[in-house]
């Protein structure tokens, strides 16, 4: 018996095509799931757009990379807006995926186990329906915004935008899904509602995927888990956070790592992090605030200012008033900053990747979301695992100011701090031989070796 499932093992198709969008917040997941399989003995081809592409040199010399001839250039998302570029990205990759994928074919004699493509790549479907390869979607966000999705696409968007307006409805928890409330499932800071429900249906409606991969765990968001077993009817995999089981560096900005010395002659957790994301862009008026707030809690903070993110630009006041307590980069090491001893908090934008590298390092936050997913990590994170705090409105000094000094300074802070470790422990043992997000790795594996 068992030598028979040697027999089929080896048989077994090997290689994993890996279809992320390109993004910072995609890619390093991506990137990293793709490393856990090939530790188990995957071969993995990543098919990229022409834009934003991870460096194969150095890296991934065991993966092939392979460029979509037709995708889009960058300079569309600019013009586009994120909604209409993915659609516009998907129509134009249908194709180029297909041709792709047909030579792969002919290049590895049929040897495609799988092909992976992240929820926003949607038009992969086309390849592995035309060449009968099984295909799974990796979410890399949070289960609960999938769901959140998934409900919005069901909706009557004029009727739900009317409906809406009542302050008790907005405020109503959605059914066994708490802290999901009404208002989060409209969308905000994405531009027009109607591109993003007519990309939301093409992700929800038109799905045929067999598998549904969530980089999250069980530990972290049970309800929304068991909500998507359900309503999909496919098997889910939470096998996150992918990159405690997997580092693969994927980073598509220099980090500067200067930021460690600098860190290394700060006290034990007493510096604040402030980093918002890989694609945000803060107006002047807050930023100066935030550099008020700061300076005026007395607390050390590294800070994280992209290249071109402030719009109009970089106030020149701004290196000024930071260089008493604060160190500017450009780009960091952001989980090796999170790990750092003198690290006391990390404010946040509250993308995916950021609360779970938060979590993995045990750090208390500052949640200052700017579009829906973050809204709804952000309720996570103070009302569910009680770790951090929401700055609401407009950025305000005094209020930035208190909120610094909440989390570094007060026993609420320790207090965050403390329920922060309990949590990292959980999250961690679940990455671990026998914990669930491992567990559901190997049911992974399983899936992918049946044929
Ligand atoms: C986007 C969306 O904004 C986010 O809400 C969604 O969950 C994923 O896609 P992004 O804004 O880039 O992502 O945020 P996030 O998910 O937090 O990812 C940022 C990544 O960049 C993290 O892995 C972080 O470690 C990395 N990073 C950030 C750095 O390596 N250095 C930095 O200085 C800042």
């Amino acid at each position: 018996e068992r030598e028979k499932e040697q027999m089929e093992k080896s048989q077994a198709k090997r290689r994993i095509v890996l279809a992320p969008i390109p993004g910072q917040g995609h890619v390093t997941p991506f990137m990293q799931l793709g490393k856990s399989l090939s530790l188990k003995g995957f071969s993995i081809t990543v098919a990229q757009g022409q834009f934003n592409q991870v460096n194969p040199s150095q890296d991934f010399p065991e993966f092939q990379f392979v460029t979509l001839p037709e995708s889009l250039p960058g300079s569309e998302f600019e013009r586009l807006g994120p909604m209409k570029f993915l659609l516009k990205y998907n129509n134009t990759n249908e194709a180029s995926f297909k041709d792709c994928i047909a030579q792969l074919l002919m290049q590895h004699g049929n040897d495609i186990a799988c092909i992976i493509y992240d929820e926003f790549m949607y038009s992969c479907e086309a390849a592995a329906r035309e060449f009968k390869i099984p295909c799974a979607i990796f979410t890399t966000t949070s289960a609960i915004d999938y769901v959140s999705c998934y409900i919005f696409s069901k909706l009557n968007l004029e009727k739900f935008s009317s409906d809406i307006e009542d302050p008790e409805l907005k405020e109503k928890v959605v059914e066994n899904l708490y802290p999901l409330r009404y208002k989060h499932l409209l969308p905000t800071g994405l531009g027009p509602l109607e591109p993003v429900m007519e990309l939301r249906r093409e992700i929800v409606n038109k799905r045929t995927a067999s598998a549904f991969i969530v980089n999250t765990s069980s530990c972290l968001e049970n309800s929304s888990l068991s909500w998507l077993q359900q309503e999909l009817k496919i098997p889910v995999y939470p096998l996150g956070p992918v990159h405690i089981s997997a580092s693969a560096p994927s980073s598509l900005l220099k980090e500067d790592r200067s930021c460690i010395e600098w860190l290394n002659k700060q006290k034990p957790r007493s510096v604040i992090y402030i980093s918002m994301g890989s694609f945000y862009h803060m107006e002047t008026k807050e930023v100066l605030e935030m550099a008020w707030g700061l300076s005026n809690s007395n607390q050390p903070f590294l800070w994280v200012i992209r290249s071109g993110s402030i719009v109009n630009s970089f106030p020149d006041e701004l290196s000024k008033m930071v260089s008493e307590r604060g160190y500017i980069v450009k780009w960091a090491p952001q989980i090796e900053v999170l790990a750092h001893p003198s690290v006391g908090g990390f404010w946040s934008h509250c993308g995916w990747n950021s609360t779970l590298e938060s979590i993995a390092e045990g750090v208390p936050m500052i949640c200052r979301p700017f579009q829906d997913e973050q809204k709804l990590n952000a309720a996570y994170i103070e009302s569910v695992w009680s770790v951090g705090i929401q700055l609401e409105g407009e950025v305000e000094r005094g209020q930035v100011e208190r909120a610094v000094k909440r989390l570094i300074v007060d026993e609420e802070g320790a207090c965050m701090r403390e329920r922060a470790l309990v949590l990292k422990e959980k999250v961690k043992a679940s990455v671990r031989d026998g914990g669930s997000s491992y567990n559901a790795l190997d049911e992974l594996i399983k899936y992918l070796e049946t044929d």
